[in-house]
């Protein structure tokens, strides 16, 4: 439905309406100076489960806002701007986030196209359902060679410009991100009748994997002076009745590290924990990473573009790193790319309470015209 209204938003501005082969939504104005050269615009309208509003579609409503502005005061631009809704942002079922995005640059692998989710949709049915070619995507896309830009607007979901009253900020790098699949397996049985002395509880031998996570990633974040975050956010328990004890248990941590060392540190420290667990108890622990992205540093010269982009714009800014993952992460990896936070009340995303004002979208959406001003003038 998203997808939908999105479509009709794009036709309402006069855009050309294209899906391409990894599943991306892009709304396209052509540069009347018949050119390959794209700068890209643009965000995920996905959320997650109980999630917000602002994540995500505040960059793609942004850029709309941009393309009206473009249009409504017929202003040329020496390169063809596209609106992306990059497809699949959120970590999904199918344990993997930023589909559209490694899509575009060849980094979803056969593995991961082939992967179920748990209603038994396999990944790359359902790109190739709304309009993607998974054929094609054992490589980078063709276009990304035409790509002068990856630009994002995006909430900062932390805390820090809020505080610190700035109205923009600009990154400079993006953590790494790393999801493991952790499955115990136990032994299911009757909760009244099987003594304590006897149990295989594989939610109990959970509790202190979770504990365990917990505290490695507080010592570690300690220790490194880099962003450094773990948690563990999603957990099955089979079958999930009082009456029975947990037969096996599936959970998801979620790591994020700037510092290769202490990723490194934690993997190896979390691997030593679950073997010991694994010699001692009475349930057997299996972990697997099921997605990774590096942690990457944006282009300089945009990072540039952008401070200079603020300050035309009036408005203050500061160069930060972010907390979380985005598709700009992804792109960056190919192509020159870059993005700018606005505040977000108290700092909370991935809830309900999620909030951005629209005067701060705006101040955002004001620095991303700016730029591609600037962009334009370089490029003439
Ligand atoms: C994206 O929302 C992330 O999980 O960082
Ligand atoms: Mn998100
Ligand atoms: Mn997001």
């Amino acid at each position: 439905d998203a997808r939908a209204w999105l479509t009709d938003q794009f036709k309402i501005l006069g855009l050309l309406v294209s899906t391409d082969d990894a599943g991306n939504l892009i709304g396209t104005l052509n540069s009347k100076k018949h050119t390959d050269k794209i700068v890209m615009i643009g965000s995920h309208i996905d959320t997650v489960p109980s999630g917000g509003r602002y994540d995500g579609i505040a960059g793609v409503v942004a850029s709309l806002c941009v393309i009206k502005h473009i249009k409504d005061n017929n202003i040329n631009l020496p390169f063809n701007l596209a609106v992306y809704d990059y497809l699949g942002e959120e970590l999904n079922d199918w344990g993997i986030s930023c589909i559209g995005t490694r899509g575009m640059i060849g980094a979803l692998s056969d593995e991961i196209l082939s992967r179920s989710n748990s209603s038994g949709n396999i990944l790359k049915d359902e790109i190739n359902k709304i309009g993607g070619n998974t054929k094609s995507l054992s490589k980078p896309l063709p276009m990304i060679q035409n790509i002068l830009a990856c630009l994002e607007l995006h909430i900062e979901q932390g805390k820090i410009l809020e505080q610190k009253n700035i109205e923009i900020g600009i990154v400079r790098s993006i953590p790494s991100i790393s999801r493991f699949n952790v499955e115990v397996n136990g032994q299911a049985g009757h909760s009244g009748t099987i003594l304590m002395h006897q149990r295989a509880d594989a939610l109990v031998v959970s509790s202190e994997i979770i504990t365990y996570v917990n505290k490695l990633a507080l010592k570690l974040s300690k220790e490194s002076n880099q962003h450094f975050v773990s948690t563990i956010g999603k957990i099955n328990v089979y079958p999930n009745a009082a009456a029975i004890i947990p037969g096996k248990v599936e959970m998801t941590i979620d790591l994020r590290a700037s510092s290769k060392s202490s990723r490194q540190q934690y993997i190896t420290e979390l691997e030593k924990q679950i073997e010991d667990i694994n010699k001692t108890s009475s349930c057997r622990i299996e972990i697997n990473e099921t997605a990774y992205a590096p942690y990457v540093e944006m282009d300089k010269e945009l990072v540039k573009l952008f401070k200079k982009s603020a300050d035309a714009s009036g408005l203050s800014s500061q160069i930060m790193d972010s907390g979380a993952g985005h598709d700009t992460a992804q792109l960056s990896r190919v192509a020159p790319a870059s993005m700018i936070f606005i505040p977000c009340k108290d700092g909370l995303s991935h809830c309900p309470e999620e909030h951005a004002e629209i005067l701060d979208i705006s101040k955002g959406t004001a620095v991303l015209f700016n730029m591609l001003e600037n962009l334009a003038d370089s490029n003439q």
